[in-house]
């Protein structure tokens, strides 16, 4: 009994505030708004690195040389191309399925492709996470098409991770500054430490499934609208105030119903994202490419409110969402983006975990019935 109420009083509930492991890919300081990648700020890696690179970091551990950079680069784009059947399993996905449900699915199917089991050489599955890397964007685009009616575009091996993307989405590839936005998008949402979804991928890794048990689990994880599907709710939402001169009652409203307002606040930063100056600036560089203001002045209003009145912060989310719009991409596109550029993250950590394996395992706090009979 004494147990038991020791045990009920030691439950933290989300398990807010538990140190699970350490890790050495990120490291979120708070206090500070600051995110590191292998200890460089994640500010500074989106302004001067390209995505690539940062994925290179974060599976490698060290930014890459030029020399190695070509090489990584070279493999990543020998991979993008799907198989016949792959395809053909892509094609029979209700149209009317959501695109995370799709990616989910894709992913796992790749996983029957071989017989993977976990706890294998680390360069293994090294190389089962940039063969991962590589498709997932390819599996996704062919499914935006396929479910539009239109014919695949095949992966092109002369264009960057980001711009191949556009083309295999749109057949073109836009100008140069809205690439850069979108490379910056994905640098941001590359990693975040042991968020839902990675410790989702961390769980399952810890059982010594395989790479892609862990990334279908952690996309099913990153679909929630707590967690990854808040980009497409921000939208939604956006799209629902419609107008700068509605935004105001709008949000009053919702606050005054007790409703979330989607793309504010955050388990980890109290004080605001460190991601969402450089996003925020690659919305007003959209904006203004795009001739289209109206995203970012509906965005003000809601922002001006939300942290004067109630101290919450917009999170990445909040500028991502309508910067994904800008770029011309349907709004339930926008989780399956960040599954494209989260797979680095999850990645690294399921060969962290793989590589010091404790199998996690937490205790619970019964609360049914007492014991009973049958009969
Ligand atoms: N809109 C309105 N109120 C919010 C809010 C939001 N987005 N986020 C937090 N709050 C309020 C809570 O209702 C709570 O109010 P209360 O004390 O009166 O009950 C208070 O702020 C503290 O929030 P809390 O529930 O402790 O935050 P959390 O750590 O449990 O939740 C999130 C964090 C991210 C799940 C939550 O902020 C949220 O649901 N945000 C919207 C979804 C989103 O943008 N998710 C993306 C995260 S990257």
């Amino acid at each position: 009994m004494a147990a038991a109420k020791k045990a009920a009083n030691d439950i933290r509930k989300g398990l807010v505030g538990v140190v699970a492991d350490t890790t050495a890919i990120s490291k979120v300081v708070p206090e500070k708004r600051m995110l590191t990648y292998r200890g460089y700020a994640v500010h500074e890696l989106a302004e001067k690195c390209s995505f690539e690179e940062v994925a290179y970091l974060l599976l490698m551990g060290e930014l890459p040389t030029k020399s190695q950079l070509a090489s990584f680069r070279k493999k990543e784009r020998a991979a993008r191309e799907i198989t016949r059947p792959h395809v053909e399993v892509i094609k029979r996905f209700p149209k009317n399925a959501h695109p995370m449900d799709t990616i989910r699915t894709a992913v796992s199917y790749l996983g029957t492709t071989e017989v993977a089991w976990g706890g294998e050489p680390a360069k293994k599955d090294l190389e089962r996470a940039i063969n991962l890397f590589a498709k997932i964007p390819t599996m996704i685009a062919t499914d935006f098409r396929f479910r539009q009616g239109k014919s695949r575009i095949k992966p092109k091996a002369d264009l960057s991770f980001s711009e191949n993307f556009f083309h295999m989405c749109f057949g073109k590839v836009p100008p140069k500054e809205v690439v850069r936005a979108f490379d910056i998008s994905l640098t941001c949402y590359a990693e975040h430490s042991f968020n839902a979804s990675t410790f989702a991928d961390r769980v399952i890794a810890s059982t010594r499934s395989d790479i892609y048990s862990a990334v279908t689990g952690a996309i099913g994880a990153l679909k929630g609208p707590l967690h990854g599907g808040a980009n497409e709710a921000v939208m939604e939402m956006l799209a629902d105030i419609g107008k700068p001169a509605k935004a105001e009652k709008w949000l009053r409203k919702r606050l005054a119903n007790k409703q979330l307002v989607m793309g504010f606040g955050h388990r980890v930063y109290r004080w605001g994202d460190s991601r969402v100056p450089i996003m925020r600036q690659c919305l007003e560089d959209l904006s203004a490419w795009a001739g289209d203001d109206t995203w970012i002045e509906i965005s003000d209003i809601l922002e001006n409110i939300m942290v004067g009145e109630k101290g919450i912060h917009p999170n990445l989310d909040f500028p991502s969402g309508p910067a994904y719009y800008l770029m011309g991409f349907p709004i339930n596109l926008y989780t399956p983006i960040f599954v494209a550029s989260r797979i680095t993250g999850w990645a690294a950590h399921y060969l962290e975990q793989n590589a010091n394996n404790m199998l996690i395992r937490p205790l619970s706090a019964y609360s049914g019935p007492a014991e009973r009979k049958v009969r």
